[in-house]
């Protein structure tokens, strides 16, 4: 499996169109596509599902379909991340639906690297919700924080 990610601090210089054009491009091609929409701003998810889904999907409450409803255990503190939805949108091509309620995520994101450094055991579980490809070392690490 291959991973691409696609980012810019920037907003408005062509992250999601692109994102959506690729998928589509190489869902055609005969490709299994997941496109993951891990931006709060969710717009690629907007564009990929009707108005109708999204309000299934975004009910007032929880949103287990969700990525935010996949990280909430680690949100919450109460463990790690959930199995996660992938929508079908077309032949190859799924989403794992973006929410706009991911923006709670973003302090715990940018605190977390620093708290790995300090070794707290919960930070690397949440590192590891974007890094889900690391190495077995660090995976390793990721599970037993070394105790000298
Ligand atoms: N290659 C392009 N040429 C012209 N306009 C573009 C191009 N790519 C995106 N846009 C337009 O630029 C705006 C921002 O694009 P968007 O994909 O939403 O950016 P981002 O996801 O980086 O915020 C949209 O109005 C989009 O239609
Ligand atoms: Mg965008």
């Amino acid at each position: 499996m291959r991973t691409i990610a696609f980012f810019n601090n920037k907003g408005g210089v062509g992250k999601t169109t692109l994102v959506q054009h690729l998928a589509w491009m190489y869902a055609e091609l005969g490709l299994s596509v997941v496109a993951a929409d891990l931006d709060p701003q969710a717009n690629l998810s907007a564009v990929l599902l009707d108005e109708d889904r999204l309000e299934c999907l975004w009910p007032d409450g929880d949103h287990p379909d969700s990525v935010l409803g996949a990280v909430s255990p680690i949100l919450r503190g109460l463990g790690d991340i959930r199995e996660l939805h992938v929508e079908e949108i077309a032949p190859n091509l799924g989403l794992v639906v973006g929410d706009l309620g991911l923006s709670a995520f973003e302090a715990k994101l940018s605190s977390a690297w620093p708290d790995c450094l300090s070794r707290d055991e919960s930070a690397f579980r949440i590192e590891s919700v974007v890094s889900p490809h690391r190495s077995p070392r660090r995976r390793q690490a990721g599970r037993r924080p070394r105790s000298d």
